[in-house]
């Protein structure tokens, strides 16, 4: 079946399942899922139900699409996403996107979990993506490009909002936290990073490593979507410490920062309209 098609009947369930008309997407990384039990008049979508989602096994992620309102904004959040480490090629990953697309979104906020590569930076930060690194040598507009969905050769040199970024800044201030902003580089995992890539991802100009976001990103540039970029950062990258890194470690450290993450997204979501 065509991409499109596929699009459109991923669609067509969904808003027969939710009255709701999202104009903001969220992507909730790990340890980060429980944004989503902030949503209120909240439908609850398992991916397994959805026509042509993928089905997503990771450790930390619930697994469905939350569609509701959150801090007055109507918004569809993934808790859960699909990541290539899994298996699942880069449309599957990205397809969600795309059905945010068709479901009426117009800006979109990705987060995730991931290593810290910049020393100055420490485990509990959020770090605003400006701009990223993709490391895996493959693209998930590789193909056929289809023209309703998007141009050939998408620019991505605003890939990363600058109006929502500065939003996401005077929102933190106005909380009274700061917020670290650093290049985010793709690395697609499923082993973390060895000591000597993190000096070489670091050369690179990366401050930030993780094995999710950037296919999103790219696919929601082609879409024309606005994206802010929110960055965990749970560890410090392999060799940085003395220490060997850990899942439970990234799942604990996210977790302990929800109070702060949550409060920054409904301060983003209710400057949205104006930013
Ligand atoms: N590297 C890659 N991905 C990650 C890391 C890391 O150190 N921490 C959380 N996700």
């Amino acid at each position: 079946m065509e991409l499109i098609q596929k699009i459109e009947e991923a669609r067509a369930f969904i808003t027969g399942k939710a009255d709701h008309r999202p104009a903001t997407g969220l992507i909730l990384g790990s340890g980060l899922g429980s944004l989503a039990d902030e949503i209120e008049d909240a439908v609850h979508i398992p991916y397994s139900e959805i026509p042509h989602f993928a089905k997503s096994g990771a450790v930390g992620h619930a697994n469905e699409l939350v569609i509701g309102r959150l801090n007055g904004r109507s918004v569809a959040a993934m808790k859960g996403r699909f990541h290539y480490y899994e298996g699942f090629t880069l449309e599957e990953v990205t397809f969600p996107v795309r059905v945010m697309k068709a479901l009426g979104v117009s800006d979109l906020i990705i987060t995730n979990a991931c290593g810290s590569v910049n020393e100055g930076f420490k485990p509990g930060d959020l770090m605003l993506i400006t701009d990223h690194l993709n490391l895996t040598g493959t693209n998930p507009l590789i193909g056929p490009n289809i023209d309703e969905l998007g141009t050939r050769f998408p620019d991505l040199t605003r890939a990363y909002d600058k109006k929502l970024r500065s939003l996401a800044l005077r929102t933190a201030d106005q909380l009274g936290f700061g917020l670290r902003e650093g290049v985010y580089a793709w690395w697609s995992g499923p082993a973390y990073e060895t000591p000597a890539e993190i000096r070489m991802i670091r050369t690179l100009g990366a401050d930030a490593v993780g094995m999710s976001t950037v296919p999103e990103s790219i696919v929601a540039a082609h879409a024309g979507l606005r994206v802010l970029g929110i960055s965990c950062l749970t560890n410090m990258a392999a060799g940085i410490l003395d220490q060997p890194l850990s899942h439970d470690e990234v799942i604990e450290v996210a977790a302990n920062v929800r109070g702060k993450f949550v409060d920054l997204v409904k301060g983003v979501l209710e400057g949205m309209e104006e930013a």
